[in-house]
């Protein structure tokens, strides 16, 4: 009769280590010790009949056996790695095995762990054992990797064709926009005359926008078509001019300033409008200031830009800020002023508006009218873009095309 009974067993196979069913007749050693090995525990009855003597023999040293076992175990180990690696149909799969058997919670770790059960003279023995299975293992790993990549970049070399004939990409640099070139010619002339480039917010108080540029609440400038109200009293700035406002507030006199910057309005998008532009605003405040110097400075500014025989024609017009307006135009430098298809027949182009400021302008920007006098002038920076570079559509200047941008 055979008797199977539950033991702490200092000996394991795999990971069963703690306690074994062992048989116990069979497998009482010296000292206490009990010993299982794999046949054994799974079939003790099989084992006890095939493979008694065998197995008495092997267990004669209590932790040899575990020293057996572990090379018993090692081996079978590589062999089942073997054969995982080479059945890989995939680096991922191949990934799955050696996270299987060299991981952190890999097979191969667990028995670098269970070397404490071995028997101290063994240790050395079988520690080199595990270490030359690990590196057995890693080289298969390795071959298996070097195989796939192969196998890839011939895979990719039957797929991909390359011309190496075919020249290479360039590396484009960006462009200037027309507009900054635009805006950097008529700022270096200003600047040339002695005028200071200032900046303003582009979202303004309406009372910048329009209250303190004489433009009263009921004015149908205020009309909110135009504009891009954010409330009652904050708005997109429709204009540059708020930075007159804002530049005479600071009390800093004389002014001879430019303010260029980005300006909105309610408009639908065509050749020749956008819902958002820009103007250069000019801004001129001393004491003896008169229209005469307007028309110097304007005529001086018009020459530098489109060339030194340009003639410019002042017309009278109204600007609510100042008083006298007027609207400039300067001779059509395509055809010298005969009439072209450019200036549409007339011999002239519209670039401006000006005017001297209005006493309650100054007034309510704090400067006494009677001691300062000044004058003002707006540029559409697009326009004078449009015209210098002969661009006939405005949208052009939006889009960001680089073959549209590089021609400037
Ligand atoms: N702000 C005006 C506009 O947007 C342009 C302008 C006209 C500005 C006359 C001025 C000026 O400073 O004096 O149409």
């Amino acid at each position: 009769m055979l008797r199977v009974k539950q033991v702490e067993c200092p000996f394991f196979y795999g990971n069963l280590g703690g306690t074994a069913v062992i048989f116990r007749p069979l497998c009482r050693l010296r000292d206490g010790f009990f010993a299982c090995i794999k046949d054994y525990l799974y079939n003790p009855k099989v084992l006890l009949r095939k493979k008694r003597q065998e197995q008495l023999l092997l267990f004669t040293q209590e932790r040899g056996i575990i020293a057996m076992e572990m090379k018993d175990r090692l081996q079978e180990l590589a062999n089942r790695a073997k054969r995982l690696i080479e059945e890989a149909e995939s680096p991922e799969k191949l990934n799955d095995a050696r996270v299987a058997f060299l991981g952190k919670k890999g097979e191969l770790t667990a028995m670098l762990k269970s070397l404490r059960d071995v028997a101290p003279e063994d240790r050395p023995a079988v520690g080199q054992l595990v270490n030359e299975t690990r590196e057995r293992i890693e080289a298969m790993m390795e071959d298996s990797r070097k195989n796939f990549e192969k196998k890839l970049l011939e895979q990719k070399l039957k797929t991909e064709v390359i011309d190496v004939t075919l020249p290479a990409k360039k590396s484009r640099i960006g462009h200037r926009h027309p507009n900054s070139i635009a805006l950097e010619e008529v700022e270096r002339i200003f600047i040339g005359m002695g005028y200071e480039v200032v900046e303003g917010p582009e979202v303004e108080y309406a009372d910048y926008n329009f209250t303190k540029l004489n433009i009263p609440e009921d004015h149908p400038a205020r009309d909110e078509q135009d504009t891009f109200f954010i409330n009652d009293k904050i708005l997109l700035r429709s204009q540059t001019s708020p930075v007159q406002a804002r530049t005479m507030e600071k009390g800093i006199l004389p002014i001879r300033m430019i303010a260029p910057g980005r300006v909105f309005r309610s408009d639908e998008v065509d050749a020749t409008h956008s819902p958002s532009f820009h103007q250069i605003e000019g801004l001129v405040i001393d004491k003896h200031i008169t229209f005469a110097d307007l028309k110097g400075t304007l005529e001086e500014f018009a020459r530098e830009l489109f060339g030194p025989e340009t003639k410019t024609k002042f017309r009278p017009h109204h600007f609510p800020f100042t008083e006298p307006s007027a609207e400039v135009d300067v001779s059509c430098f395509k055809c010298g002023g005969k009439g072209c298809r450019f200036c549409k027949g007339s011999g002239w182009i519209e670039i401006l508006g000006c005017g001297t400021v209005h006493p309650n302008v100054l007034r309510m920007c704090g400067i006494d009218p009677e001691e300062y006098t000044g004058f003002a002038f707006g540029v559409g920076l697009e326009r004078i873009a449009l015209l210098k570079y002969e661009i006939d559509d405005m949208r052009l200047l939006y889009e960001n095309d680089a073959r549209f941008l590089k021609q400037f």
